[in-house]
């Protein structure tokens, strides 16, 4: 299978003639071969978008929606083929891979429900006679570059709140996970969506990316991805004076106070440390854990890592799937020699997975360092693999200060019965996603997702900040008095 590039309506052969591999993690046979455009093909879909855009935004947002609706009912109809071709593109095992197309379900109608509000503020005029109020315009074509961990949500969390504020979309997706890219244009396509509302541009992102980020047309740059090539991205918007919404992992950590129920808090810390094979923005990568329990958390810990079944996620009785490439097992493997060398305790894992089956994919075990310190690299730096660090602390204060002392900001997590202890997380916690007696992934789309310090610039993906990005604000005053007045001077009668 040869995956083009959706410009205007249309499946196109990138202007370079150049195609890469697409390869199955799970036993290193190619699948599919993706387009490696030019910058030639990222500005003809954008000039396509911006002529598209001036009709689309004409179009009543209601209506908009009922596009956004269809296209949410057919990712519904075929949520059981695209989770299967997911799990073959990337890795994550089906039960994930459900659970993500689930997500650009419940991203569509929530979004398609935004269509009959989008609301602004009515407010009264401080003059008499003058009606004043604020309504959401949308910016023009949107820039959306996405990671290859959660090839079609993240997608759905960016473009549907574009489309239906009704702006046009330029996607460059991950080269890694092209297959989603081209079932999400069909969708846009079947559910009516009008050409050139809606382009995909594959390729990398020195080449494809930077053009999108530079094109002039181009108003508002959307990116999830590593903290390095989210700066770079910014550093160019900045000079280009457009706006952009950054999403750029974390070092997420699960606090287990000495009162926590342990069953609970050993259940949330597996399935966010190797859930999706660590290789969520959310995942758990730090257990600040009070010293009293740490013995008795580490042993259940270790039974709990024994069960995990290992291997191609399509089977359903896999419980960690590989990881994205090579080059991900190698860095992984890095940050365990290097965790090594800092003197933390491999508890358990700490290889490449290389023999039978496992010798064709990319598999890593599940590993655990304890007697981990805060200054660690292992504990500092994103690994994105399913490895996690083990840091004991004497108190509340202390695992907070802890949890605070990362770059990082986007998701903690604390395991406890005491509400006092609730309560001084909720609020001392510094992330922007906080859950208490669960683990630090699985955010809900209604809500705003995204985190402070290395994590973000102070935007957010979902719920109705997602809308923030992709609209500007209008302010409108209507006087209607028939004279001149001036606004703070003829104030008084
Ligand atoms: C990501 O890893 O970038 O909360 C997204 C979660 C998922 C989304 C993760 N709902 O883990």
């Amino acid at each position: 299978m040869k995956i083009q590039n959706y410009i205007n309506g249309e499946w196109k052969e990138p202007s370079t003639g150049q195609f890469a591999p697409v390869i199955n993690p799970a036993t290193g046979e190619t699948i599919a071969e993706v387009a490696m455009s030019g910058p030639n093909d990222i500005d003809e879909a954008v000039q396509a978008a911006k002529e598209a855009q001036k009709q689309w935004a004409l179009v009543p947002a209601p209506k908009r929606a009922e596009i956004l609706y269809k296209v949410g009912m057919l990712l519904k109809e075929r949520k059981e083929q695209l989770a299967r071709l997911l799990t073959m593109e990337m890795g994550k095992v089906i039960e994930e891979a459900r659970g993500e197309v689930q997500e650009g379900i419940d991203m569509a109608f929530y979004m398609a429900g935004e269509g009959r509000r989008l609301f602004g503020d009515t407010t009264p005029s401080e003059l008499k006679d003058k009606f004043a109020m604020s309504v959401r315009t949308p910016v023009g074509v949107v820039g959306i570059i996405t990671p290859w961990n959660f090839p079609i949500a993240i997608a759905t969390w960016k473009s549907f709140p574009a489309i239906v504020a009704g702006n046009a979309v330029v996607w460059k997706p991950a080269p890694e996970t092209p297959i989603m890219a081209q079932e999400l244009a069909r969708i846009f396509e079947e559910a009516g969506l009008p050409p050139g509302v809606f382009h995909v541009v594959h390729g990398d992102g020195p080449t494809v990316g930077n053009a999108l980020v530079e094109h002039p047309d181009v108003k508002v740059i959307s990116f999830t991805g590593s903290n390095e090539v989210g700066r770079m991205i910014a550093e160019k918007c900045g000079r280009l004076l457009k706006k952009v919404s950054l999403e750029m992992g974390g070092k997420n950590a699960v606090i287990v106070m000495d009162d926590a129920d342990l069953t609970l808090a050993v259940d949330g810390i597996i399935w966010s440390a190797f859930g999706t094979s660590g290789q969520r923005c959310t995942a758990c990568s730090r257990v600040i854990v009070h010293e009293r329990v740490k013995q008795e958390l580490e042993r259940r810990l270790l039974e709990a890592v024994k069960t995990l079944k290992i291997g191609n996620g399509l089977d359903e009785t896999v419980k960690v799937g590989p990881v994205i490439h090579e080059e991900a097992l190698q860095k992984i493997d890095r940050y365990v020699r290097i965790g090594v060398e800092e003197g933390a305790k491999l508890l358990v894992g700490g290889y490449i997975l290389r023999e039978g089956d496992y010798a064709r994919g990319f598999y890593y075990a599940p590993t655990i360092f304890t007697d981990v310190t805060p200054n660690m690299r292992i504990a500092r730096e994103e690994i994105f693999g399913p490895v996690v660090s083990i840091i004991s602390v004497r108190s509340l204060d202390e695992a907070i200060a802890v949890n605070n002392s990362v770059d990082y900001g986007l998701s903690s997590a604390i395991f406890t019965r005491d509400v006092n202890n609730v309560f001084r997380a909720m609020r001392d916690l510094d992330t922007g996603i906080v859950y208490v007696n669960a683990g630090t992934t699985g955010a809900e789309i209604h809500l705003p997702f995204g985190g402070t310090k290395g994590t973000g610039n102070g935007h957010r993906d979902s719920g109705v900040a997602a809308l923030d990005v992709f609209t500007e604000w209008r302010s409108i005053y209507v006087d209607f008095s028939g004279k001149l007045q001036r606004a703070q001077i003829d104030t008084d009668d």
